[in-house]
């Protein structure tokens, strides 16, 4: 693939989907083509897993039920969108991805990590990401941002199934994050989340702008200016 894949993680309230939507600007304005997605989502069907996977009236859910609706979404979502765009050479910033199962559904909800592995990559096939930004934080922190962005939308008593579990789960989605960070150093950068918005966004730039560095050089990668060759 042509492009570049870049995705987002980190536990509730790190506060990535600003950096997301800052980074894909910065990006624009140097003149690259950027698609922005999520997971889960990003896609019609994504959606309407997205809205069974998160509404609180369906708690409990068998955590394998879980697990394959995540992974279902996520097979549609590199096929209509990752897949195609990093195709003719796009930069794709995908808000979660499957890491995030690794964390939730492995680490958190304690699932077997084979099984895991095994789905992640039937789905993502060859779409891996060329950087992964890790958004960490204190639990307590992310918690009590989500629930403030909670009140000041006035959802409040609307909080989707994760944002319900308790502490101990999303101390476990943090632990499982930084395990595959430590288990790949070079694809998964941390982020410090308790930085303030704009310092958190020039530590990102400086880990894109060295990814673009090292890919510039690469012959497959156009996102700036179609090739000739890509026109043939
Ligand atoms: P969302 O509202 O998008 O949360 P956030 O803004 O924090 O990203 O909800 C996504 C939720 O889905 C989030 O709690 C994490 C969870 N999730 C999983 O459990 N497994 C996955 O594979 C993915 C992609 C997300």
């Amino acid at each position: 693939m042509k492009g570049l894949f870049i995705t987002f993680e980190g536990i509730e309230g790190s506060g990535k989907t600003t950096q997301v939507r800052m980074l894909d600007e910065y990006l624009r304005g140097r003149g690259f083509q950027t698609v922005t997605t999520r997971e889960p989502g990003g896609t019609e069907i994504g959606d309407q897993i997205r809205k069974v996977l998160l509404s609180p009236d369906n708690s409990p859910m068998d955590p394998v039920a879980e697990l394959m609706l995540y992974e279902a979404g996520r097979t549609q979502h590199i096929l209509e969108v990752i897949a195609p765009a990093l195709g003719v050479g796009k930069i794709v910033l995908c808000d979660r991805y499957f890491d995030a199962t690794t964390a939730y559904q492995g680490a958190a909800r304690m699932l077997p990590r084979d099984m895991i592995e095994t789905l992640n990559r039937i789905a993502a096939g060859e779409a891996v990401p060329d950087l992964t930004i890790l958004v960490d934080l204190p639990v307590e922190e992310g918690l009590t941002r989500a629930h403030k962005r909670n009140r000041e939308l006035n959802l409040t008593g609307n909080e989707d199934r994760f944002e319900n579990e308790k502490l101990a789960f999303h101390e476990r989605v943090r632990q499982g994050y930084l395990d595959i960070a430590r288990s790949e150093p070079h694809r998964l950068k941390i982020v410090d989340g308790t930085k303030s918005i704009d310092e958190m966004h020039t530590d990102m730039v400086l880990l894109l702008e060295k990814l673009l560095g090292n890919r510039m050089g690469d012959a497959g990668f156009e996102s700036r200016v179609p090739s000739p060759e890509s026109r043939k």
